[in-house]
């Protein structure tokens, strides 16, 4: 692997996240798989990335898009078979790519053997005991045993019925009532998901995305919500379900696991919470390696609201020796895009904005811009697939097609996340856009999502060779991030700047400069631009631009 590698190669990594089902089709369904990937690892080597992170690629009945796991073992037919995924693991690896595969810890699939033998061998039986299985409230059982919502809208229960239709207890599910929540009290859990850690990591993996990372450990009472302390997205603290102490000691155990490869496995963590200091807990020296910077995500575009993030982010991170990670846009959120050109630039679970208007023109221009700040920033990054193409968010997306169950769940209220999931369009001037390769005898079925007729002149095929292209900015910005010892790990230092302008200097010799202020600016660092996301104006940085500088 690469030479900075082996000290924690997670420390600078930038890190691509292939969404499968997405990314190409390999076997001509209009659904991606790994036949797909497999044949576009060339476009991600010379991308100049250092790692894939795989959305859920297990067999799964797909309620949420593979996060309803039925074996943790086993690939989903519609992506490919466990040696397709070991032979793409080892070329992945030959190329310089690293592997980091999804692991669901909170919940399985209704569908997963535990759970099918939990409805059939009935209440008190030790299989209903590996998930959360009660009674229910009221004279009849009728009511769910508590007040707890669903992430997804709706109660988070589900009641069983027998054979005969009788009804039983209700079950738990944080989710989709197709994702039955795992008792992580029960020490087969905790074997099987360790277990299940050492089949991917033996099996090549350099690390595992931990899947809803602060949920897994519950308040055994099942206790309501305090009315005192009602859960809101920005209420910290301890809810019933959420960032409870003992849910650390699982990741000890894991962290043992990862380090105990002679080339140690990264821990990386979907970490969903507002309050900063206790998502840093999970960043612990014997916890996780790393997690996601949702907080730099959701920050509106504003300079003093950027700087802000960025020193809180390091502050926390400095004391537990963690490196930042700097994320823009994932499966679950609007492309970033779409966010930037909104009026409020700004994100959160509860504020998805899904429909307000967005000038697209101006989003393109600050996602340029973010993405050498984010690269520009110490620790490591994600690029989520189609970002490097500027690919927006698909609002107008038929509800015929929509396949999130939060759109379901919430009888339409959320539009959900599926427009952040359309297939990639990699040439051609029609849908597919090369997304699928043509089966034998076939034309090619539709992709499982439609994709913008606009995207013609988005496809990697477009793009690749002209410079002014958000692809070909990516491409320059991944190799000049490699090549320099300036970026990656390390600390920053804040240039001086005039308002609404943000410098920061790594190293002796570089800085990066963008221009938050809305008006043109003198670059105030001294030197030689050597990367830009817009044309110099008379000299001046454009507003809405960020500079690469070698001072
Ligand atoms: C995580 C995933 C999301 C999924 C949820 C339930 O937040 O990123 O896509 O729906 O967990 O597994």
């Amino acid at each position: 692997m690469r030479s900075h590698d082996s000290v924690g190669w997670w420390r600078s990594a930038v890190i691509y996240q292939i969404y499968p089902r997405s990314f190409a089709d390999g076997n001509g369904d209009g659904i991606g798989d790994l036949a797909g990937v497999r044949a576009r690892l060339k476009y991600l080597a010379e991308l100049g990335v250092d790692a894939l992170w795989f959305n859920p690629w297990y067999a799964s009945p797909q309620a949420d898009a593979g996060y309803d796991v039925a074996d943790y073992r086993a690939i989903d037919p519609v992506f490919g078979t466990l040696a397709e995924a070991e032979e793409l693991i080892v070329e992945a690896h030959a190329l310089g790519l690293r592997i980091i595969v999804d692991v669901v810890p909170n919940h399985s699939s209704d569908q997963h053997v535990w759970f099918r033998q939990a409805l059939a061998q009935g209440p008190g039986s030790a299989a209903r005991d590996l998930f959360w299985f009660r009674p229910g409230r009221g004279a009849h059982g009728e009511l769910p045993p508590n007040d707890w919502q669903s992430i997804f809208g709706g109660p988070a229960w589900t009641r069983t019925a027998g054979p005969d239709g009788t009804p039983g207890e209700w079950y738990l599910h944080l989710f989709a009532a197709e994702q039955p929540d795992l008792n992580w009290e029960n020490p087969r859990v905790r074997a099987e998901f360790e277990d299940v850690l050492r089949f991917w990591f033996d099996r090549g993996a350099d690390g595992v995305r931990i899947d809803s990372a602060a949920l897994l450990t519950k308040d055994r009472a099942l206790a309501d919500f305090d009315p005192a302390d009602p859960p809101t997205a920005d209420s910290p603290g301890q809810h019933p379900y959420s960032d409870r102490d003992d849910v650390h000691e699982i990741y000890r155990t894991w962290r043992a696991i990862a380090d105990s490869y002679p080339d140690p496995r990264a821990l990386i963590g979907e970490v969903w919470l507002p309050d900063a200091q206790r998502f840093a807990n999970y960043l612990r020296p014997d916890e996780l390696h790393t997690a996601f910077n949702f907080a730099f995500l959701g920050c509106a575009w504003q300079a003093g609201a950027l700087r802000a993030v960025i020193d809180e982010t390091l502050a926390v991170h400095a004391p537990v020796g963690a490196p930042a990670t700097w994320v823009l846009s994932n499966h679950d959120v609007p492309r970033h895009v779409t966010r930037y050109g909104r009026a409020d630039t700004s994100f959160n679970l509860e504020y998805r904005q899904l429909g307000a208007p967005t000038d697209l023109a101006l989003g393109t221009r600050r996602a340029r811009a973010a993405i050498l700040l984010a690269l520009a920033l110490p620790g490591s990054a994600y690029v989520y697939q189609g970002e490097e193409l500027g690919l927006e968010e698909v609002e107008d997306l038929p509800d015929a097609v929509r396949q999130d169950p939060m759109f379901f769940r919430t009888a339409g209220a959320n539009l959900g996340r599926d427009g952040c999931r359309v297939p990639i369009p990699w040439s051609g001037r029609t849908q597919p856009f090369g997304f699928s390769a043509e089966a034998a005898g076939d034309s090619g079925a539709e992709p499982w999502l439609p994709q913008p007729e606009a995207w013609k002149t988005l496809t990697v095929e477009t793009q690749t060779g002209d410079p002014g292209s958000m692809l070909e900015l990516y491409r320059a910005a991944l190799a000049f991030r490699r090549a320099s010892s300036a970026l990656g790990d390390g600390g920053i230092e804040w240039l001086p700047a005039p308002d609404g302008v943000l410098a920061l200097g790594r190293g002796s010799s570089f800085a990066c400069v963008v221009n938050v202020s809305g008006e043109p600016v003198a670059l105030p660092a001294e030197g030689t631009v050597v990367l830009c996301s817009g044309e110099l104006e008379s000299g001046l940085l454009p507003a809405d631009t960020a500079a690469w500088v070698l001072r």
